[in-house]
């Protein structure tokens, strides 16, 4: 290209204003271009990783291996002096039954279904989960006062919905943690 003869001139104006434009909507583009492929790449990410908080147990080896074993069901002290509650929901009751647990401690509930989906609730408190077989359903807890709570299933789970329930103790945590030196897995089953 040669030289404008009149740098000044009218017409290099509306060049430069053309080539100002031409710059801003190929940053337009560029833009539009890098939003669609995050998009894309956000989705794939997602589609194909399950995200960092869901946790799956397969619901037909539940029994098998595995968290949710029978032998590892109930309350469990941890080394760092919280308790993990492992329990299973199914058609029409909860394994275990009635869940032991100690006063002033931190608690994690783990719980997941072995068939349909259920509920998780403890009356009088926050805790209120729906079981998703094929997911573990985890909610952290802390009880103050000692006694029993029912434990409702609150999902239509079929005829037998409303005899599916089961129970919490709530017991003095000295008491418990010395339960705990005998027993790896405590529950109030009979
Ligand atoms: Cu289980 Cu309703």
């Amino acid at each position: 290209m040669t030289e404008q003869v009149n740098p000044a001139g009218p017409d290099d104006g509306a060049e430069r204003s053309e080539r100002v434009e031409r710059h801003w909507a190929a940053v337009a583009t560029a833009l539009m271009a890098l939003l669609v492929v995050m998009a894309v790449f956000a989705g794939v990410h997602q589609a194909t990783l399950p995200q960092s908080h869901v946790e799956t147990a397969d619901p037909r080896t539940l029994h098998l291996h595995g968290e949710f074993i029978e032998s590892n069901l109930g309350s469990a002290l941890e080394p760092d002096g919280s308790v993990t509650v492992r329990a299973i929901g199914q058609q029409y009751s909860f394994t275990p039954q009635c869940i032991l647990v100690p006063t002033d401690t931190p608690i994690t509930f783990r719980v997941t279904s072995a068939d349909m989906v259920h509920g998780f609730l403890i009356t009088g408190t926050a805790i209120n989960l729906m079981l998703v077989p094929g997911y573990i359903s985890s909610i952290p807890a802390r009880f103050d006062k000692l006694g029993d709570r029912h434990m409702p299933c609150q999902e239509f789970c079929g005829l037998g919905h409303e005899g599916m329930w089961g129970r919490i103790k709530i017991i003095d945590k000295a008491t418990f943690q010395r339960m705990a030196v005998d027993t790896r897995r405590l529950s109030c089953v009979q």
